[in-house]
């Protein structure tokens, strides 16, 4: 059996992966490639149980230790109970977001020790690693407007402009150090977005 491909997509708050992803779905479907699409923290019962806990507002304050360690708990069920199946039954895995986000929010801006977050990853992925990172990158202040308009923000999406300025900051410096990444410019029309992330499909599918 030949494995599925794994992409995952990266990005701050309101990048646009999500719109994306409805496109990704067609794409696929148009390919007749099997697929799952899935997301982090989440994508399984218990790991969007886990999801709620570190989403959401509340009084009692959540050390970043606490969050690191609960992005990672989620993480381990994901990729044992979904990911890894998937990949393994030779289906593609589209997942928004994976370990890049716990290196740029828990590790740059919330200032966590990477080599700590390293220890985890090399622990729980177990060589799961992405086959293709699509980074769709926004200046903070388009981001942030879009989230605006949402019906409700959760607690990551209300950290202030700099925490969110810091994640921009550290997604666009991996993607500069790591050969799994694709730069997308989110701030463009929608079309030239999906047509970028066409061309990186039909790479991966060897069409290209
Ligand atoms: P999203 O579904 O809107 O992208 O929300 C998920 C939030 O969780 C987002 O603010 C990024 C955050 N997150 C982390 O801080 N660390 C992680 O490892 C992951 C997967 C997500």
């Amino acid at each position: 059996m030949i494995k599925g491909k794994f992409i995952t997509l990266e990005g701050g708050e309101g990048s646009g992966k999500s719109t994306c992803i409805k496109y990704i779905k067609a794409w696929l479907e148009s390919q007749n490639i099997e697929y799952i699409i899935t997301r982090e923290p989440g994508g399984t019962p218990l790991a969007e149980e886990i999801r709620n806990m570190i989403l959401s507002h509340r009084e009692e304050k959540i050390h970043d230790e606490t969050e690191l360690l609960l992005m990672f708990a989620a993480r381990t069920q994901h990729i044992k109970e979904k990911i890894k199946p998937a990949i393994d039954a030779g289906k593609w895995v589209i997942s928004d977001r994976f370990v890049d986000s716990s290196y740029v929010y828990q590790g740059a801006a919330r200032g966590g020790d990477l080599k700590k977050i390293d220890q985890l990853a090399e622990w729980v992925l177990q060589g799961c690693k992405p086959d293709k990172t699509l980074l769709f990158d926004v200046p903070v202040d388009i981001g942030l407007s879009r989230v605006e308009k949402r019906a409700q923000s959760d607690r990551l999406d209300d950290e202030p402009v700099v925490f969110h300025q810091m994640v921009r900051d550290a997604f666009l410096a991996r993607e500069k150090t790591s050969n799994h990444y694709c730069l997308i410019d989110a701030s463009q029309p929608i079309e030239n977005v999906n047509l970028a992330v066409k061309q990186e499909l039909e790479k991966l599918k060897g069409l290209s």
